[in-house]
């Protein structure tokens, strides 16, 4: 039986509007400026965080779009569809930023989306199921130590009481601060179990995204298709030696921690390169991207280092045998130099894999503007990592200029912005009308 594909209407994407309102939400960070580029640290329910939230709210309810948040600041932009039984298609990113990062991340797929439905709505679409807009809490770690946050406990990965008793990492934290004492601040409240939503919930997820590596632009590709996103895990250790007096502590006398804590990290960086080159690929990647130490004087041994560390790799198992190795080195640290080493689970996730659905309404879009787009592995993580255990999902990725992303000379040009904010449009329409 033939049928009848619903007329989109002809639509236009804004691209200097959409251009003027990232410059704009740039502007909402407390961060000295760089030389490079334009540098933006965006924490999580600081007040840049909640400038930026009731910017965008303004913005969504000029489009008469209604907004919800949840208990944990999740928020919900929504364009009513015809009929608003039917699951919605939704769209979505986060604003957050880590320190001195560039102002893309996350930014993009938020006002991309944004920018997306205002096209389509101005263009007269009467979409069937109702298109949603969400601006995901803390898809960075910074604040509370794990990353996709308000998504986590969207998908139910996460245990409420668990995520409620995250301690705030900020380093003026007050003492005994945790995620349930900063979101009531924040003006959050409620159980964090009703942020869950079931699966079903959602028809469909597409989050646009700069690719954050060098692939697209290598390979002259004008788009990215992400049809998978790498599995990462997240541990903390914590080295305890013995601190003392810089001239005065004999060196044959020290366990100093930080001492130890440079040998774990150089044992995770070799079993990692090691894991790659039994491989043959550079799918393992890991990270130590903070180390406190204590008392952390000039003229004071190191007596506590807490490392956190960040690894990543296509396949899980392999990322657990790099831990192992690393553990059994640790073992060997530990005796050694007479210091105690605890290990803490943040997080090991799985990887995710998009929907072969949403895949093909991204390629189909592709098509119909005669363009040609890579399919891609994410190796960053996202929030579709977990909307994927609610929805299927897919990504859109533009090129991010030299592969650089968390830094302040991240760079997309307003070219890619725009278009890959029309391939979303065209995905959204076509998801929305079946
Ligand atoms: C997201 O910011 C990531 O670290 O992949
Ligand atoms: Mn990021
Ligand atoms: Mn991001």
């Amino acid at each position: 039986m033939a049928t009848t594909a619903p007329v989109l209407p002809a639509f236009e994407i804004d691209e200097a509007r959409l251009s003027r309102e990232l410059a704009e939400l740039a502007t909402m960070t407390s961060v000295e400026p760089s030389a490079v580029g334009t540098a933006v640290t965006r924490v999580v329910f600081t007040s840049d965080d909640h400038t930026a939230r009731a910017w965008l709210k303004g913005l969504a309810d000029e489009e008469g779009f209604s907004v919800r948040a949840d208990a944990v600041g999740n928020t919900f932009f929504r364009w009513e569809g015809a009929d608003p039984k039917l699951a919605a298609i939704a769209s979505g990113s986060h604003v957050d930023a880590i320190p001195h990062a560039g102002m893309y991340d996350g930014t993009v797929g938020v006002l991309g989306g944004l920018e997306a439905m205002r096209a389509l709505k101005a263009a007269g679409l009467k979409p069937l199921r109702s298109i949603e807009l969400v601006l995901l809490t803390s898809e960075e770690p910074t604040r509370f130590g794990i990353g996709c946050l308000g998504s986590r406990l969207i998908a139910g990965v996460l245990d409420a009481a668990r995520a409620d008793s995250l301690p705030d990492l900020m380093p003026k934290a007050e003492v005994g601060a945790t995620l349930a004492t900063v979101r009531a601040e924040a003006g959050f409240c409620g159980p964090l179990e009703s942020c869950r939503l079931e699966a079903g919930h959602y028809a469909g997820w597409v989050e646009l995204h700069i690719e954050q590596g060098p692939l697209l632009e290598r390979e002259g590709m004008p788009l990215g298709i992400v049809t998978s996103i790498a599995a990462p895990a997240g541990y903390r250790f914590t080295i305890e030696g013995v601190g003392g007096h810089a001239g005065a502590l004999l060196m044959p006398d020290r366990r100093d921690a930080l001492c130890a804590a440079s040998e774990v990290i150089l044992s995770i960086e070799r079993h990692t390169l090691a894991a790659n080159a039994a491989s043959g690929t550079n799918d393992t990647v890991a990270t130590v991207g903070t180390c406190d130490v204590h008392p952390g004087a000039v003229n004071s041994v190191p007596s506590r280092v807490t490392l956190q560390l960040d690894i990543r790799d296509t396949d899980p198992e392999r990322r657990e045998s790099v831990m192992q190795s690393v553990r059994a080195d640790i073992d060997g640290i530990s005796e050694r130099r007479a210091v105690t080493i605890k290990e803490e689970f943040v997080n090991a996730d799985a990887p995710a894999t998009s929907g072969a659905g949403i895949v093909q309404a991204i390629e189909e879009a592709c098509a119909a503007e005669k363009i040609v787009a890579k399919k891609m592995v994410s190796r960053a993580y996202h929030d579709s990592s977990f909307m994927a255990r609610i929805a299927p999902v897919a990504m859109i990725f533009i090129p991010s200029r030299n592969g650089v992303s968390h830094r302040p000379d991240e760079y997309s040009s307003p070219e890619s912005i725009a278009l890959g904010t029309r391939i979303l449009a065209l995905t959204l329409a076509k998801l929305a009308s079946a």
